[in-house]
């Protein structure tokens, strides 16, 4: 396109500047050159939250928030929810192509061959309460297992990382079990690797005395679907905390950890736990009215509600919702899908949220499923930090191989006060 250029003019000293769009946008510190003297920094961009700031170039995700598209490595979500398993999608993630049979098997078996834990995470995890939330219990052993593989700081030895990433996407699900096990007063299942990853999980989760977990395939494909959708999201809080916790060099498993930590907020990946909390405070459709009038009051926020990317139904949600249909045939229907969807009726015709572009999002209905699958609600965000593992992998990959990337230190508009040096200073 010709003259891919923006002109500003400073209107405090009258001086033209012409800034080269890349992309079709600034570059932040094309700004610096506009000054009132000598003395003056120079112009910054100011963008609390990052509202509308990018912080890296990437090829894994595509989000239009407007159409309510999302595709990994270029592929419709619709699509590999449809055709693949999560361990095809992780790995189209995390190496850029879906894999071919015999990249399959190896991928999937070298995932079986380290989804065990040294025996002392397991004497790590028995000291915490018994009442301790899962995700505390995954944050902390995530960062823990930083002390297991010393060689894990070399991040920019390649094969160093795809041994580390290896060992995360392996292990994530292994920890989850365990915390949850802990939670339930139940001794630990070993990885079972006959079984493939979500199969697997299901087996350290429920199997009880049995010599073999026997796992319910509807339920085994439905995990693979919800995996799958949660496995990457762009540059969401938990990933920008990856990539800029990430951008000092730790090794991946502190990084993973502070991802993790982003994502038990209830703004984000905790969303789903405050979903089932909200729809239990409602109790019946008989009393959505009601609570609608107090979010609209500003009281509290309708959880599940709204996304700062999607301006349109989040695409997760529409098959989350068709997804529950397979897994309430064997699990009984959850009534709490009663209270779910005449909320979203009743919110969708309402103008404060129509207004406001508020829609379900992915966490409005993944919970329903997860409970009606048998978790407990403090697991429902570990359930999304599972395969979310795979997307803060593959966006710190691309960050630490990203030639313009460097420590993440941003600026700030000093507001404080100036105070006079000291007498005698
Ligand atoms: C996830 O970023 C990602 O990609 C995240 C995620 C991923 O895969 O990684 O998609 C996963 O985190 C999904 C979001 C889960 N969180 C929730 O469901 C919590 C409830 N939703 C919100 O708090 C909120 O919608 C956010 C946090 C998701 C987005 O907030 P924004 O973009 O900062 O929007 P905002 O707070 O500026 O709100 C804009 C307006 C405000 O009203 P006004 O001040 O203009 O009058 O919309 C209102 C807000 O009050 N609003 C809501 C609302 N969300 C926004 N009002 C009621 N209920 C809500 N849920």
């Amino acid at each position: 396109m010709p003259n891919e250029t923006l002109t500003v003019t400073d209107n405090r000293t009258g001086l033209n500047y012409t800034l080269p769009l890349f992309r079709g946008n600034i570059r932040a510190t094309d700004l610096r050159q506009i000054r009132t003297g000598p003395d003056d920094f120079g112009v910054m961009s100011y963008d609390p939250a990052f509202l509308n700031t990018a912080c890296c170039q990437s090829s894994i995700t595509y989000i239009d928030g407007d159409k309510g598209v999302l595709c990994y490595r270029g592929y419709p979500i619709e699509a590999l929810a449809e055709t693949c398993s999560f361990l095809e999608v992780a790995h189209l993630l995390l190496f850029g192509h879906l894999p071919e049979a015999d990249e399959l098997k190896d991928w999937d078996d070298k995932i079986r061959q380290h989804a065990l834990v040294h025996e002392n995470v397991k004497k790590f995890m028995d000291g915490f309460h018994h009442d301790a939330h899962p995700m505390g219990m995954l944050v902390s052993t995530l960062a823990a297992l930083s002390t297991f593989y010393p060689s894990a700081r070399h991040v920019k030895d390649p094969g160093e990382r795809d041994l580390q990433v290896l060992r995360l996407v392996a292990k994530v699900p292994t920890i989850a079990a365990y915390a949850y096990r802990h939670s339930l007063g139940l001794p630990y299942v070993y990885p079972d690797d006959t079984l493939g990853y979500a199969e697997n999980f299901m087996s350290m989760l429920w199997k009880r005395t049995e010599l073999k977990y026997n796992v319910n395939p509807v339920l085994a494909k439905a995990l693979n679907i919800l995996f799958i959708l949660h496995a990457d999201h762009e540059q969401n809080c938990g990933t920008t905390a990856m990539r800029s916790v990430g951008s000092s060099l730790p090794d991946p498993y502190v990084t993973a950890a502070a991802a993790a930590a982003a994502l038990s907020g209830p703004l984000h990946g905790g969303a789903n736990e405050e979903v089932l909390h909200m729809l239990d405070e409602i109790g019946s459709v008989e009393n959505i009215p009601a609570y609608i009038a107090k979010v609209k009051a500003g009281e509290f926020r309708l959880m599940g509600f709204g996304h700062r990317v999607y301006k349109n139904y989040d695409p997760r949600a529409r098959i989350i919702k068709q997804t529950a249909e397979q897994v309430f045939a064997i699990s009984g229907r959850n009534p709490k899908l009663d209270i779910a969807l005449e909320l979203e009726k009743i919110a969708l015709e309402d103008p404060y949220f129509v207004q406001r572009k508020l829609y379900p999002n992915v966490d409005f209905y993944s919970g329903i499923i997860y409970q009606a699958m048998g978790f407990s609600t403090d697991m429902f965000t570990v359930l999304f930090a599972i395969p979310r593992m795979v997307g803060w992998l593959a966006q710190w990959q691309e960050m630490l191989e990203d030639s313009e990337q460097k420590i993440a230190r941003p600026r700030q508009i000093y507001v404080g006060e100036t105070q006079p040096a000291p007498v005698g200073v």
